[in-house]
């Protein structure tokens, strides 16, 4: 590569407990997926990003913009910067968090200054801010961090609180995508009318789901693959009550436990569709069946030593 040219890596993420509830300030935990966006970015006359050409119309208009937003938060550094993403796009799965720490890093090292995580996380919340609207932050802070976490808002903080979560065991889930889904925001945004509507429900619900997040921390640090999974079937039929799940979900969810899953739920956003987790001590056998009735699927190991 020359002087002038800089290569950055955006991970995907995927929330193993206590989506959406961390819009509310309660807890969650997050680790970064193996497929991610990489961003190139060499020397040229003014700082641009080339965007892709499938990507068109308010798509583009929207990745227009969130780049301003880290190109100005750099200091316009003279680059052109093109990405290339190995993510599926709109599942739950942070494609949007990835492309955005991919661009705050490259620009950053493009204007020679610190790509420190928490840098990186607040050059990548201004994009998130154009996708998103009003995040929790979970999505680019588990990406420019690339470890698994319990992450909590901070109200007009770039980055949450946040704490590395470590497992004595390989904790090693199968992800499977079962389809298109709302964009998170429209997905946010009605949980958010039905909360208002029926409050004092909806807020028991969502300090269930913290509850079940620190459940599931305590399990994971102690080895307690059953207890993890547990919670996270537990965490799947609060996000059921909350309306978040689909008859698309919910049958990947059963299939993914009788095929041994400890625990199964959807991640992300939820909605229609989008990508559903199951865990597993021995994922691939799993993978392999789903594959071969074409269902969109790979293993992602979250935390732990790794797998023999
Ligand atoms: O955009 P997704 O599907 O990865 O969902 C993000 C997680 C939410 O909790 C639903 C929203 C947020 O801002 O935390």
């Amino acid at each position: 590569m020359g002087r002038d040219a800089f290569t950055a890596f955006g991970p995907g993420k995927v929330i193993l407990l206590g989506e959406h509830a961390v819009v509310y300030g309660h807890p969650a935990l997050a680790g970064p997926l193996p497929l991610g966006v990489t961003a190139r970015a060499v020397a040229a006359r003014k700082c641009a990003l080339s965007v892709p050409k499938r990507l068109t119309g308010a798509k583009r208009k929207l990745l227009l913009e969130a780049f301003e937003r880290a190109a100005s938060a750099c200091g316009h550094p003279a680059v052109s910067v093109s990405l290339e993403s190995d993510l599926p796009l709109s599942m739950g799965l942070g494609s949007s968090a990835a492309v955005s720490v991919a661009c705050a890093r490259v620009l950053l090292q493009a204007a020679g200054r610190s790509v420190r995580p928490e840098r990186v996380a607040a050059v990548a919340a201004e994009m998130e801010r154009v996708f998103h609207g009003t995040p929790s932050g979970i999505d680019h802070t588990t990406s420019a961090l690339g470890r698994l976490i319990r992450y909590r808002k901070r109200s007009g903080r770039p980055i949450g609180e946040v704490r590395a979560v470590d497992c004595p065991k390989p904790l090693r889930l199968l992800i499977a995508l079962v389809g298109e889904r709302s964009p998170t925001r429209v997905v946010v945004a009605a949980l958010r009318d039905r909360r208002e509507r029926w409050q004092s429900r909806y807020v028991r619900l969502f300090a269930e789901i913290g509850r079940l997040v620190e459940e599931g921390r305590t399990a994971i640090e102690s080895g307690d693959l059953e207890g993890l999974g547990d919670a996270m079937n537990v965490n799947q039929g609060v996000l059921a009550a909350l309306q978040l799940s689909s008859p698309r979900i919910d049958q990947m969810v059963y299939r993914l436990r009788r095929m041994g899953a400890l625990g199964a739920k959807l991640t992300g956003a939820g909605g229609d569709g989008g990508a559903v987790i199951g865990l597993f001590r021995e994922p691939e056998p799993a993978v392999a069946r789903l594959a071969k009735d074409g269902v969109r699927c790979f293993v992602a190991q979250l935390a732990g030593p790794p797998a023999l």
